[in-house]
């Protein structure tokens, strides 16, 4: 079939361990993209996948090969490239692409069985979210953005204790078992992954508290690799300096144990990135507008959009801190990225049509 190419889909990978703020993270770059993103109407109602206007969302567990007992039997984790079909990951990633619909399959979450497959169509941009989205070169090749969410396995251990013991009644001893047990193959396949992503956050435990291990107060970082096409990091007063910043001043409220902003030039994975720091918590988020007038190339459209967006979704986790704040920043990226891409296609089929 013929495809227009200012149609083409925008692909994004975006890759983290589960229980890492992946959701977390999707609701808010949908939001930005303008619209909540919901489950296929009418659909299975087990899929993982979450539709928009302008986006659609899959999750890559839908490509493992292995169901739950397949994977049992053989002794493999989800996590092991053997449980996952990324073949077929690629020819419908780049079906889609192309513009072309597939029949993707469905890996059921509640039965750990794999599902008749859903129909999904060719969106305006498409993110592929999970264990892999960047390991298989095929696949990486056809992003055109791809984000690594890094949490510490610190915050990692306290973010699981929070939820699988307070809401799943888990033992300390069960899940510190569950997270050792994974990470021999989180270190060897996902792990690795993020020397090839365009932008990393990084999620640290805070330094502002001496011996803190609540995970509660965290130090945030976003890597920024530069020499991205359509992607100019974001920066904090004077591009390329170094510069250490504690905004609790006049004009913001502080309490213990305060925000400190860092900027950086660095090196990661012998890439040069631009590196923004933020290790503390918001007080009063309506204040972060003080914050957002200190940073540059936010690709907002217009001033005070950070935290107009930040106050919108005040009720996610991680609102009033660096991971809130990155995510969101991320997100106005890939919009404007996505608009140059688009644009840039319009004048190159003008131009064709001209010849
Ligand atoms: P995933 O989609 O990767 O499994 P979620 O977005 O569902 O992850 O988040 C899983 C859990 O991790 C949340 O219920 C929450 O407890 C915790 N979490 C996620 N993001 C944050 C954050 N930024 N700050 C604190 N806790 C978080
Ligand atoms: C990871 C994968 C899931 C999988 C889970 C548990 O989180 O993303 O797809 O269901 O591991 O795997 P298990 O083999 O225990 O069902």
């Amino acid at each position: 079939a013929f495809v227009c190419s200012a149609e083409k889909t925008v692909v994004i990978g975006l890759a983290a361990d589960s229980g890492c703020g992946k959701s977390t993270f999707m609701r808010r770059l949908t939001s930005v993209f303008g619209g909540a993103a919901e489950p296929p109407k009418g659909g299975n109602p087990d899929s993982n996948t979450l539709i928009s206007d302008t986006t659609t969302v899959i999750c890559l567990d839908d490509y493992h090969s292995l169901d739950r007992t397949g994977r049992k039997e053989k002794g493999v984790t989800a996590l092991d490239p053997r449980a996952n079909n990324f073949d077929l990951m690629y020819e419908q990633v780049k079906a889609i692409k192309d513009g072309v619909a597939v029949e993707k399959p469905i890996y059921n979450h509640v039965t750990g069985l794999l599902d008749p497959p859903e129909l999904i169509k060719p969106p305006k941009i498409l993110v592929i979210e999970g264990l892999h989205p960047m390991y298989d070169s095929r696949v990486r090749d056809l992003l055109d953005f791809s984000i690594y969410l890094d949490i510490s396995n610190e915050v990692k251990f306290a973010w699981k204790i929070q939820r699988d013991m307070a809401e799943r009644g888990h033992s300390l001893e069960s899940i510190k078992a569950s997270i050792e047990a994974r990470k021999p193959d989180f270190d060897a396949y996902i792990d690795p992954q993020k020397q090839y992503a365009d932008a990393v956050i990084e999620v640290l435990p805070t330094q502002l508290i001496p011996d803190d291990n609540e995970g509660k107060v965290l130090r945030v970082r976003l890597i920024m690799k530069e020499g991205v096409k359509h992607f100019a990091p974001v920066y904090l007063f004077d591009e390329g300096s170094t510069i250490s910043w504690i905004p609790c001043g006049r004009k913001l409220t502080c309490s213990y144990p305060g925000i400190n902003f860092f900027y950086s030039p660095e090196t990661y994975f012998s890439n040069e990135v631009s590196m923004l720091e933020m290790d503390g918590q918001f007080e009063r988020l309506d204040e972060l507008i003080y914050v957002e007038s200190h940073l540059s190339n936010l690709s907002t459209k217009f001033y005070g959009e950070v935290t107009q967006q930040m106050l919108k979704h005040s009720d996610f986790p991680g609102s009033n801190n660096g991971t809130g704040l990155f995510q969101t920043i991320v997100g106005l990226k890939i919009r404007d990225l996505y608009e140059q891409i688009v644009a840039e296609r319009a004048a190159a089929s003008v131009a064709a049509a001209k010849l």
